[in-house]
């Protein structure tokens, strides 16, 4: 758990080459970026990161789950957080990884089957990060 809590202050963008890696399964994706804080099964950990399972901002408005993978952290009003770790920023991950990722947490955690657009990470990616 250590590790974990503190990679986020190493690192303000999250930097697992993904252009190296063999192909992986949306779940072994979705592991390797964001299961070692959401967990496998998506329950999160309690105090450190929130469960993905049925959570607002995984279930309703794709724009929002897209907020928080491009923002991390910074998508948290400050003083609202109820959580210790920190997310950080995905925005260094291609749109179409995003895509893949935002798709696979929805449908497999909020019960959204419609896939995330990756036009839609595009038009995000314009209104989250300035280059
Ligand atoms: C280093 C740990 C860490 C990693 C890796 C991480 N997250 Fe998070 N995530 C967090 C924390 C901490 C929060 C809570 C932010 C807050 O509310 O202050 C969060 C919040 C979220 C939320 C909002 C959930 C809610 O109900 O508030 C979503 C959606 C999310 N993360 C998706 C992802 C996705 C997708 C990935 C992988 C691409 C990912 N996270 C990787 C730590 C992490």
């Amino acid at each position: 758990m250590l590790a974990v809590k503190i990679a986020p202050l190493l690192v303000s963008v999250w930097a697992v080459p993904v252009d190296e890696l063999p192909t992986l399964s949306d779940q072994q994706f979705y592991q390797q970026q964001c299961g070692v804080c959401h967990q496998a099964d998506g329950w999160g950990v309690p105090f450190m990161q929130p469960a993905l399972v049925e959570s607002p901002r995984v279930m309703g408005d794709a724009e929002i789950t897209l907020k928080m993978i491009f923002l991390g952290s910074a998508a948290i009003p400050e003083g609202t957080s109820e959580y210790d770790n920190q997310m950080p920023s995905f925005s260094g991950l291609k749109d179409e990884d995003i895509a893949r990722l935002a798709s696979y947490i929805r449908r497999t955690f909020g019960n959204q089957p419609d896939p995330v657009s990756v036009d839609a990470v595009k038009r995000a990616r314009l209104r989250y990060v300035q280059d």
